[in-house]
């Protein structure tokens, strides 16, 4: 995929619908207690990984354009087949959680990249509960072996603050024989809870999370768009030099936004407007800024986990140094996100220098074109695209692999170029 510069960006973006939403609501439909419509759904690799999921546990889903409708299976089916969870780490884990309800055995397995990703991480938690385990490397990797049912509560205090970790815990908590605790330090993306707490099933006290056993309802839920599809646009519209975008109809859950926060001390010039909801969603306008170099603390990393290496393309167009700490999980995303952002700004000139749980870069570098590899990682193809637009241009191996997320990013990307 080349991608060429442009003089001007200008425009308005609706971005795609949250990934991490989609992938629960079809979850949260497969075992609710009758049928159920999602609006907005995400159709991307991943979230149809999800769709072939419930459908392979005895879920009826019908895609009917704007919306889709799921009936629900009166009690989850064994699936026939190991089934295949592709690139996404989201249907893998949270699904692993959704299986540990029912004593039956399933068979999980992915490819590549996601055959490396780490799974002890959700075994541990749902092993808590009760549920049994078998795979490559004492259960840590992909393909991983299930047989649930019959959980017993448990008070589990998680090492990391991962979504994927937590919602896996909650889906299979639901079916325990009594209350369950998840504690969780820093606080990760609250999609799961937020939706959950409608019907009581969940209840927050500090970083203590209640899981209720119980049914979800049949429900109605339309999804907001993705702040982490959409923060490719944003951060283009305030490095490049002669921008002024608006993005419409945006998720702006604050578990998710933690970007927006380090825009703005950066000198970034937004402006917001928010509706609140269960989730929060509004539109934001972003236009070019001059950008002074930042300091990222551990802490605000969950909130901005996926967004992380946009952070590194700000410092390369921001006065001084932009450091970033606390980040290690990066390298166990869809590719080692830390070593491929060093490897993609290095060779488009920037001064970057990868650090064990981050980077540092030293701007202002005028960046320039490059041929670089996406590393099979959607994030990364976006990033690199990004930069191509405010250098002189890029060309980027593997580029389609967009689609895991954002399937029409070339063509938005191209529908704001002047
Ligand atoms: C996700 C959570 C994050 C994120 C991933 C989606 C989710 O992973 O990186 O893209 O939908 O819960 P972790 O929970 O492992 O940090």
């Amino acid at each position: 995929m080349k991608i060429s510069s442009s003089s001007k960006i200008r425009g308005q973006i609706v971005p795609p619908p949250d990934k991490s939403i989609s992938h629960r609501m079809l979850l949260f439909s497969s075992i609710s207690t009758g049928k159920c419509t999602v609006h907005n759904l995400l159709r991307s690799e991943d979230t149809l990984r999800t769709m072939n999921f419930i459908k392979s546990i005895g879920a009826f889903v019908k895609d009917e354009g704007e919306r889709i409708v799921i009936i629900p299976p009166v009690k989850l089916q064994e699936p026939s087949f190991p089934i295949d969870c592709g690139n996404s780490g989201t249907t893998s884990r949270i699904g692993m959680g959704l299986l540990a309800r029912e004593n039956f055995f399933s068979v999980l397995y992915g490819d590549e990249s996601l055959s490396k990703r780490p799974m002890k991480r959700v075994v541990k938690p749902l092993s808590a509960l009760g549920a049994k385990f078998d795979g490559r490397n004492n259960a840590s990797n992909l393909p991983l072996s299930i047989r649930g049912g019959n959980l017993h509560s448990t008070r589990y205090v998680s090492e990391l603050s991962s979504a994927q970790v937590k919602s896996a815990f909650i889906f299979a908590a639901l079916s325990a024989e009594g209350e369950s605790i998840y504690v969780e330090n820093v606080q990760s993306r609250d999609h799961t809870e937020k939706f959950l707490s409608q019907f009581d099933l969940i209840k927050k006290d500090g970083n203590e999370l209640k899981i209720i056993p119980g049914d979800i309802p049949a429900f109605t839920f339309e999804v907001v768009g993705d702040f982490s599809s959409a923060a490719f646009f944003l951060v283009l519209s305030i490095i490049h030099s002669n921008a002024r975008l608006k993005i419409n109809r945006v998720g702006l859950n604050p578990t998710r936004t933690g970007l927006l926060k380090v825009l703005k001390r950066m000198g970034g010039n937004i402006e917001i407007e928010k509706e609140e909801g269960v989730e929060p969603v509004g539109n934001i306008v972003a236009e070019s800024s001059e950008l002074k170099g930042t300091e990222v603390l551990p802490e605000e990393i969950p909130s901005m986990v996926d967004e992380v290496p946009l952070i590194a393309l700000l410092g390369a167009f921001a006065e001084g140094e932009t450091v970033v700490h606390g980040a290690s999980e990066l390298r166990k995303k869809e590719s080692d996100r830390i070593e491929a952002t060093v490897n993609i700004l290095k060779k488009m000139g920037a001064n970057i220098e990868g650090l064990e749980d981050g980077f540092r870069v030293r701007g202002k570098t005028p960046l320039h074109g490059a041929k670089v590899k996406s590393f099979g990682d959607h994030r990364m193809a976006m990033l690199a695209s990004i930069a191509g637009v405010c250098s002189d241009g890029v060309e980027i191996e593997d580029a389609e692999c967009v689609s895991i997320s954002y399937p029409a990013f070339f063509s938005d990307l191209k529908g704001v170029m002047e």
